[in-house]
């Protein structure tokens, strides 16, 4: 049968119908141990009974009115959110992208408004991810997503992570209005950033009045241990962050975080959203960060992914011919592959378990917050079972 969906995804052979906790179910009766989570979005697993109640409680009562109204939940959550951060101020969209523009924007103005209008360049950097809209594409600049789609936005250059000459050169240029970068880059291949690059990066744009953006799309609500990856280091914080993917807990949620002084810009018309921050999106947005942000999730997150990390290390061992790398942070894990990691994924699969693609071939484990050691050492053995199936495959071809 033709389907009438835009060919813009390359989609695995599974029809789902429905989650429970780290479990998806196919149509056809299968059964996936989930490691990919919505891509890093459904932290609380499928169907967590608290966000089930709250979308119920709460498509009762109101399921949207325009922001030209006061929308009570908004507050609750932006006060939840500026509480555990640096930030001021929030503004809510509907997807990681949406956060990301809007981070953008606030930087651009915020020079604007402070007599400063030339100062419009983006530093991004290569192998980053920060959306698939015109701005986002150009700030992340990978030639894959920009083919085709006309001239590249002025203002926006990406520079090599280790290309520390250029970093500073960059940041000290009196046209340079912000850097963008990821704590954790996520799909480009689970890459932590050191403490000691940040360091330098925020001291190199707090020195010469840049903003420093921090894309914690992926990296944040938990993902690493912390509630936002860059609070694993002192002193680190960004002026401005954007935020989505686990914020809804596989409800669409974005939002852009600031400072208020980097905000400043950011006042009445300068931007908007029809949906963002609906209250259906912000009664499942705060159960999801009460739950998120205790104690208990993120000490989880802690035991979990150490008991995977020293399993994945066990397997790398095992399988010479396969691995090259295990990386990332917390649960944001990335294993680095020699034969191809699409074809790994489907391999997988095959074998019950669910993993992502990445950046430099690897396959990125991204399992939910609340993942048992248990949950946890059934996905290793069917990542066992993938690799031995990879093995014998290889040889039969030799
Ligand atoms: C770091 C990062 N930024 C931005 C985005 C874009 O988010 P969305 O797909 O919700 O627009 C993603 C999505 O994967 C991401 O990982």
């Amino acid at each position: 049968m033709p389907s009438h969906l835009m060919a813009v995804y390359n989609r695995a052979d599974v029809e789902v119908d429905r989650g429970e906790g780290v479990w998806l179910y196919s149509r056809d009766g299968r059964t996936f141990l989930d490691c990919v989570s919505g891509i890093a979005t459904n932290s609380l697993g499928h169907a967590h009974p608290a966000l089930v109640a709250a979308l119920h409680e709460q498509a009762r009562k109101l399921w949207h009115v325009s922001n030209i109204f006061r929308i009570p939940g908004q507050e609750d959550l932006a006060r939840r959110l500026t509480q555990n951060s640096f930030a001021d101020v929030v503004f809510f969209g509907n997807s990681g992208s949406e956060a990301v523009e809007c981070a953008l924007k606030t930087a651009r103005r915020y020079h604007a408004v402070n007599g400063s209008p030339e100062r419009i360049d983006i530093v991004g950097f290569a192998g980053s991810f920060h959306g698939r809209t015109y701005a986002t594409i150009n700030a992340s600049g990978n030639p894959d997503y920009l083919k085709d789609f006309g001239p590249r936005l002025p203002g926006y250059e990406q520079l090599r992570i280790d290309d520390a000459e250029s970093i500073e050169a960059a940041i000290r240029r009196p046209t340079t209005a912000a850097v963008i970068v990821e704590p954790v880059q996520g799909e480009g291949g689970a890459r932590a950033l050191s403490e000691q690059w940040l360091r330098h990066v925020r001291r190199l744009c707090t020195e010469n009045g840049v903003l420093l953006i921090y894309d914690e799309v992926q990296s944040g609500m938990g993902r690493t241990g912390k509630l936002f990856a860059h609070q694993w280091f002192e002193g680190l914080a960004p002026d401005i962050m954007a935020v989505a993917k686990a914020l809804g807990g596989g409800f669409p949620i974005g939002a852009c975080m600031a400072t208020a002084e980097a905000a400043k810009g950011m006042t009445f018309g300068a931007h908007g959203s029809t949906f963002g921050g609906n209250p259906l999106a912000m009664a499942v947005g705060i159960a999801a960060f009460d739950l998120i942000a205790k104690e208990e999730t993120l000490a989880n997150v802690l035991s979990v992914s150490a008991h995977l990390r020293e399993g994945l290390e066990r397997l790398a061992a095992d399988y010479r011919d396969i691995v090259e790398d295990v990386r990332g942070k917390g649960m944001l894990i990335g294993v680095k592959l020699i034969p191809n990691n699409r074809e790994m994924m489907a391999t997988a699969r095959g074998h019950g378990l669910l993993v992502a693609g990445g950046g430099e071939n690897c396959i990125r484990l991204l399992p939910p917050l609340i993942m048992t050691i248990e949950e946890a050492d059934e996905a290793l053995v069917r990542l066992d079972a993938t690799f031995a199936a990879t093995r014998a495959a290889a040889a039969k071809v030799a």
